[in-house]
């Protein structure tokens, strides 16, 4: 659709910002069903990242639905279309030499794959928080799974839509078993073994 346009290069690289920052710039995917703690997760990671003076955003559904993609419905078009947008905006922040943590649902393996294929090799690491539908049902900090039950909201994910868990991510938080703390730990252990922080 777009015609006419010419890329122009910026005059500052990606590797002089990362090297500027002193620590690399990717993304760190967070997927799972609502309320299977992504968002407490990538905030309280974002937190820890801040801390240690990295430079760290966190983009999450709940909120970018409210802006960039209010347009955009859960119907499966909708979601595919949240995901390629949110993958283009997570790709300048790595040029941009930050560290962007993503907490949508992202519920296709499909859609989460074309994000992973947009951006360099080693650039996006998938963290699946996992959790079982049964205790996002129970915690329902938002009474969404409730109206799901009850036919008020359609094409709910885990209820009456559905959730492809990742086959091979970076990265497994499994929020039943541990706490939000314990799970920062985790990641903070293994980006650190990957070398990545
Ligand atoms: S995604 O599937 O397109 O990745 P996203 O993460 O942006 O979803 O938004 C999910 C949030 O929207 C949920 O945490 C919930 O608060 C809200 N929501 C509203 N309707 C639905 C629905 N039908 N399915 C899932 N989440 C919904």
């Amino acid at each position: 659709m777009s015609s006419n346009i010419v890329w122009h290069e910026a005059s500052i690289t990606k590797e002089e910002r990362r090297s500027k920052n002193k620590h690399q710039s990717f993304i760190l995917w967070f997927t799972g069903l609502s309320a299977s703690g992504k968002s407490s997760v990538a905030n309280a990671f974002a937190r820890r990242l801040f801390e240690r003076s990295n430079q760290a955003f966190v983009l999450d559904g709940d909120n970018v639905r409210h802006g960039l993609n209010s347009d955009l419905g859960f119907d499966e078009a909708g979601r595919k279309e949240n995901i390629r947008r949110i993958g283009e905006v997570s790709k300048l922040f790595i040029e941009s030499g930050q560290i962007v943590l993503t907490a949508f649902i992202s519920p296709y393996r499909e859609d989460r794959q074309v994000v992973r294929e947009l951006v360099e090799d080693g650039e996006f690491l998938e963290v699946f928080v996992k959790c079982s539908v049964e205790t996002c049902e129970k915690r329902d900090p938002k009474g969404l799974y409730k109206k799901a039950r009850n036919a008020e909201i359609a094409n709910f994910t885990g209820i009456s839509a559905p959730y492809e868990e990742p086959i091979n991510p970076e990265v497994i938080l499994d929020t039943e078993q541990h706490s939000i703390e314990e799970c920062v730990e985790q990641l903070t252990n293994i980006l650190t073994a990957k070398g990545y922080i």
